[in-house]
């Protein structure tokens, strides 16, 4: 980028202090400070022993007069900040215009597999499930968008106790119809059932634990009983997850590696990694410097653990796919879980890819309402209605304010994406905190601000009868709101870029918050279809890329952005 400025401040530097560094430009914070600014001087002062201001000087006379460059200026302790023409800025929004478009997949390289979502089945989907769903499926987009090869792999567990708990309280007090005529409501009121007589009755407890070893054990009317609730948990979950923009490629449950343990156990074993612990367990221990509690891969009673499935699972992507990364996109609390494995791993002596825990912190509520229900789970569906309740009074009570010819379809879009987007616009590393006032509000960082700015710029489109026209014209002067739009509409492809391989979407969501509030001050500031030419074309050239980038930017979080609002 800009490397004409670069070569002609590496050519004096290289002509007073004989070094050619490399000379990096950075977008800067706003055009108060330039349009692009860059720090060598400081990186490199005390190396040619001078000052930074000194070599600041070098650079800045070298830039003078070149094309390209409007004005320059020292500033702090050795920045300097670079002005660059209009026609210099508008060049580089081709490279924004093409990161709109998703880059050519590079099918032969090695995939990336993203293990996201993991539903428990015959268990609803609670609220905090959404995290790893959303998270796991931005960072899919992000990576599938530059260009890689990218594998989202579903790992449900499919298999448990939870299983037997059913089947208890399906004999115990179920309506005696075959159970694949049950629906998941209708599940669920058993499973809630069990718990409440459990905890009169615990002995309910062993007896589930009973069933779910004689399923294990492969009694056949159990194990019919198992597919045929997994088959009604599946389909309920296609549901939402068409709700949520949620695309799964693969989806091996718990049980598909019921066969797959015992070889890598016999494994572990003859290479001395895997030994027995007290009573008769299989355990894997690890080096003082790794300060880890020792792994269990089977319990005494011969039962195999969730580390245990996890590990054949590895083996078998390894096998299967020679991935070139293995990112587990899982709750914080399983941080131990990871960290084991993947010293496991190690130990085993497999040749491993890049292996990454990325973590969520857990999901805190801002209301009152979501919180008083401690103790049970809020259903992921019923958060979904509620979005969506909420979004459509909101929807009414504007009345006028707000433009819709189906104001169910828009009630869906802004709900389910405002949920979705508070979630997003959060740093992951942190707390998720839940407030339904800041996700639904028009004026913050939100899905529905969001939404509404994309809805405005393509209305100004349509008035004007344009589609996403950009055709720059050459201009001699921008103005302060147009050269700001401008600045954070040029940062798109390396947001991009930046999002994706720190594994952080929220940088993404802060992006085109931004360039909300640029646009924005844009619109109300300057005429556009009002104006003379050449603004009036440059103008709405700059709305159809704003426009363009904010529909990319949100779809990639999974958000949908109406075209009218
Ligand atoms: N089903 C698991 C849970 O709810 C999440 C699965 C995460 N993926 C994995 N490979 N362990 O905790």
């Amino acid at each position: 980028m800009y490397e004409h400025l670069t070569k002609a401040a590496k050519d004096a530097l290289s002509k007073q202090f004989g070094v050619v560094p490399d000379v990096v430009w950075e977008y800067t914070q706003g055009p108060d400070r330039g349009d692009v600014s860059t720090c060598i001087a400081l990186q490199i002062a005390k190396n040619v022993k001078s000052s930074p201001r000194a070599v600041a000087e070098v650079v800045e006379e070298a830039l003078k007069g070149l094309k390209g460059v409007e004005r320059t200026e020292i500033a702090g302790s050795g920045y300097v900040n670079v002005w660059l023409t209009p026609d210099e800025l508008l060049k580089g929004l081709i490279q924004t215009r093409t990161a709109c478009t998703a880059k050519v997949k590079r099918k032969k390289e090695a995939p990336i597999i993203i293990d996201y979502c993991g539903p428990n089945i015959a268990k609803p989907l609670g609220i905090h499930h959404i995290l790893s769903h959303v998270v796991g499926q931005a960072m899919i987009n992000l990576y599938r968008h530059g260009g890689y090869n990218v594998i989202g792999w579903s790992y449900p567990g499919d298999w448990g106790t939870q299983f037997g708990k059913l089947f208890v309280a399906y004999e115990k007090w179920g309506s005696k119809k075959p159970v694949i005529k049950y629906s998941v409501d209708e599940l669920l009121s058993l499973y809630v059932r069990f718990h409440q007589e459990a905890e009169e009755n615990p002995s309910l407890e062993d007896d589930a634990r009973k069933v779910f070893a004689k399923m294990e054990a492969g009694d056949k009317t159990l194990r019919t009983f198992w597919r045929e609730v997994v088959e009604i948990s599946r389909k309920d979950l296609e549901k939402l997850y068409a709700r949520l923009q949620i695309h799964v490629d693969i989806e091996t449950g718990e049980s598909f590696y019921e066969e797959k343990m015992n070889p890598i156990l016999e494994e572990g074993q003859k290479k001395g990694v895997v030994t027995r612990g007290e009573g008769g367990a299989l355990i894997v221990e690890f080096s003082a410097e790794k300060n880890l509690p020792p792994m269990m891969l089977k319990k005494s009673d011969g039962s195999t653990l969730y580390a245990t499935r996890d590990l054949a699972m590895v083996r078998y992507r390894l096998d299967e796919y020679d991935p070139k990364a293995l990112y587990y996109v899982v709750d914080v609390a399983q941080s131990l879980h990871f960290q084991q494995l993947e010293a496991a791993c190690e130990l085993f002596g497999w040749k491993m890819p890049a292996f990454e825990h990325v973590y969520f912190g857990r999901m805190r509520f801002a209301d009152a309402s979501m919180s008083t229900r401690k103790g049970t789970v809020i259903r992921l569906e019923d958060a979904l209605d509620e979005g969506v309740r909420r979004a459509a009074e909101i929807i009414r009570e504007r009345g006028e304010g707000i433009q819709t010819d189906a104001p169910e379809v828009l009630a869906e879009m802004m709900g389910i994406g405002a949920l979705v987007y508070g979630i997003l616009s959060q740093n992951r590393k942190m707390d998720i905190i839940f407030d339904w006032n800041k996700m639904l509000s028009f004026e913050g960082n939100s899905a529905p601000y969001l939404q509404y700015t994309h809805a405005r710029s393509r209305s100004v489109l349509r008035k004007a009868n344009q589609k996403n026209i950009v055709n720059f014209p050459t201009v001699d002067r921008l103005s302060a709101s147009e050269r700001k739009l401008i600045g954070t509409l040029l940062q798109f492809a390396l947001i991009l870029d930046e999002a994706c391989v720190t594994h952080m979407p929220h940088k993404l969501a802060h992006y085109l918050y931004a360039l909300c509030q640029d646009y924005n001050a844009f619109y109300n500031a300057e005429p556009i279809l009002q104006a003379a030419e050449p603004s009036r074309t440059l103008r709405l050239s700059l709305t159809a890329c704003a426009a363009d980038v904010l529909k990319t930017g949100a779809e990639l979080l999974t958000l949908r952005v109406p075209d009218r609002m």
